[in-house]
Order: C-alpha cells, then sequence, then structure tokens
C-alpha cells in the first residue's frame, strides 16, 4: 500500500495530490492514507502535507529503500521477492545467512547502509562507511553440488563488473577469482559464503560490496582500494547501480542454471585480461609464482610455474609480476 501511495505521488511528483485522490485511487480510509504519509517521511522522503491541498512529494532520499531498489528495477526475481533491509547491520552476510537457515527464499535480498562488521575474504575487513556505497547479499539455492559453487562467485564478477561498465564507464577489469578493479585498486569485492552436505548445496550468500560514494579511505586501505567517485570524480545513484547489478545478475545465474555456464566464463576472460600473464598466487600458507594459463569450467585456476609444472588453484590471493596496467 505504502508503494502504492509513493508510486501516485512520484507521478505527480512537484505538484499536489489530494488527500481525496489518494484514498478513492486506491480505496483506503483517509488515515491509513496519513499513517503511510507519516512512515514515509520518517524514512527520510521530502513530503509536505496540507489540510487543504493534499500531499505534495519534493524529493526522494538516497537510500536503498526496498521501495526504491525495485523502482524502475527490470528483475523478475532479484528484487522482486523478498528485500531484507536495515540501515545499520553488522554484515549483510551474516543476517542472510540467519535468514537462509530460517528457510527465506531464493532470490531474498538484505541490503544496509552500514556495515559494523563487514566482511572481505580470508578474515578481512570490509570498509563499510554509511551511505556511501553498496552492500547487497543474495541468498542462493541452485541445486548444485559443492565444487560448482565457485562458479557462482564468477557470474557475481561479470555481473558487479559490467554494472560499473554501464553505469559510470569506468574501464574495471576482473582479478581472479572475485576482486573487481579499477588499474590496481580494488572498487568492489564479492563474499561467497555456503551451507552444503557432501554433495548437495543447501543455499549460497552472495555478498557484494561496492565503494560507489567514499570520497576517502583510511591509511593502509587508500593505496589499495578505489571508489567511483575517486576514479571519476562525480557522485553517482547507488540507486541505478544496484539496479543495474541485480539486472545482470538475475540475466547471469539464469544462464548459470540453464548449463550455459561457457556464456559466462567467455565474458568473465574478456573482463579479467589475466590469462597469460605472469602472477604470483598465494594460497593456504604458500604461494607459487609463474603463468596464468587458463581457468576451467568451475573456475579453478590453472597456473604453470617456472619449472613447468601445472598447478591448479581453487581460491587465493592474486598479484600480477612487473609493471601494472590501467586497463
Ligand atoms: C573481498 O573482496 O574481500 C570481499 C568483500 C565482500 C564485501 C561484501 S559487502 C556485503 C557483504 N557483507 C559482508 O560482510 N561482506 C560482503
Amino acid at each position: 500500500m505504502k508503494e502504492r501511495l509513493l508510486l501516485t505521488l512520484k507521478e505527480n511528483k512537484g505538484t499536489w495530490v489530494s488527500g481525496e485522490i489518494l484514498r478513492s485511487g486506491l480505496s483506503v480510509s483517509r488515515s491509513a492514507v496519513w499513517k503511510h504519509m507519516r512512515k514515509l517521511k520518517e524514512e527520510g522522503y521530502d513530503l509536505e502535507s496540507s489540510p487543504n491541498k493534499g500531499y505534495l512529494l519534493r524529493g526522494v532520499p538516497d537510500l536503498l529503500l526496498p521501495q526504491e531498489v525495485r523502482y524502475g528495477l527490470v528483475t523478475k526475481v532479484f528484487g522482486n521477492k523478498g528485500i531484507i533491509y536495515a540501515s545499520e547491520v553488522d554484515s549483510t552476510n551474516t543476517l542472510a545467512k540467519e535468514r537462509a537457515l530460517k528457510g527465506a527464499a531464493e532470490g531474498t535480498l538484505v541490503i544496509a547502509e552500514k556495515q559494523t562488521r563487514g566482511r572481505g575474504r580470508i578474515g578481512r575487513e570490509w570498509f563499510s562507511p554509511p551511505r556511501e556505497s553498496i552492500y547487497i547479499s543474495t541468498i542462493l539455492r541452485p541445486s548444485i553440488s559443492p565444487g560448482e559453487a565457485p562458479r557462482i562467485t564468477l557470474l557475481a564478477a561479470v555481473a558487479v563488473a559490467e554494472a560499473l561498465l554501464a553505469q559510470t564507464g569506468l574501464r574495471v577489469h576482473i582479478k581472479w577469482p572475485n576482486d573487481v578493479l579499477v588499474g590496481d585498486k580494488k572498487i568492489a569485492g564479492i563474499l561467497t559464503e555456503m551451507s552444503s552436505e557432501m554433495d548437495a548445496v543447501n543455499f549460497i550468500i552472495l555478498g557484494v560490496g561496492i565503494n560507489v560514494n567514499v570520497p576517502a579511505f583510511p591509511e593502509g586501505l587508500k593505496e589499495k582500494a578505489t571508489s567511483v567517485l575517486l576514479e571519476t570524480g562525480g557522485r553517482h545513484s547507488r540507486k541505478a547501480l544496484a539496479q543495474q547489478y541485480l539486472k545482470r545478475l538475475e540475466e547471469y545465474y539464469e544462464h548459470f542454471r540453464k548449463a550455459r555456464f561457457p556464456i559466462i566464463l567467455k565474458r568473465w576472460k574478456e573482463l579479467a585480461h589475466m590469462l597469460g600473464r605472469q602472477v604470483i598466487v598465494e594460497f593456504g600458507g604458500s604461494r607459487v609464482a609463474g603463468q596464468a594459463q587458463g581457468i576451467d569450467s568451475n573456475g579453478v585456476l590453472i597456473l604453470r610455474d617456472r619449472k613447468g609444472k601445472t598447478h591448479r588453484i581453487f581460491s587465493g590471493e592474486v598479484s600480477y609480476l612487473g609493471k601494472s596496467r590501467r586497463t
């Protein structure tokens, strides 16, 4: 109901809409209209009301509120089923996991404006200031074996990179397995967590963080991280970027579900510019240097070391050898 009222106000943005029109158009009582309007004001909408003229929407808050994410969204499932929204949360992945354990459906999103304990890969912290970035975790319930799960990370990296390309024009690229970079600085990261049995996945939490309007990063991070604002010099709509991401995520997840993973892999390779390059990969306490030869159909990195030995690496941290390049 609140969403339908908002829609009418948005269609008439900047002009007064009488309470009577709202009431009769949506077949609700005057007091119900009033209650929803109060809620919208509390959420940050710039709404004026007058006993004679009705209601006037002057401005929409720069927040990733569920109704804002849904407004203009072209997906069928992601963003159009459940959205759990929090102005502050420890980690959207943690909350999504709690909800998944309680049975939340595939496609449920957890979105927050701020994380107090945002988590990165390998136990790292994810810098999560309020209202400047995107923090979205998606609950997925694919019918796959645990070994296929890394494919989800690859498809998410493609969705994030393409969303950034489309929305900001930035020349982003992917660093295996799931970092999205501009030059050699990270602009987005993906944390995929899984609950599974030996042979089947129960659910996957796909957490994505995109640094959008972050004006500066703390010491120790500023050499490694960047944001859309820092790269383009201008603020960008988090909502539009989140919608682009969800649209592509749905598209690529559909390819994945319909056994069309080669389409995703091809796109991943185009965006990764990594194959053939000399790299060092650190994993599980060891490190191997060599040439990145390829990615197999499950996203495993194939690396040939200097002695010609081939390594299959499931997860790790890549650094490029030689001069880094702005792509
Ligand atoms: C990485 O590159 O290390 C992964 C970073 C993932 C960050 C996102 S932000 C939303 C979700 N919630 C978390 O706590 N982490 C992921």
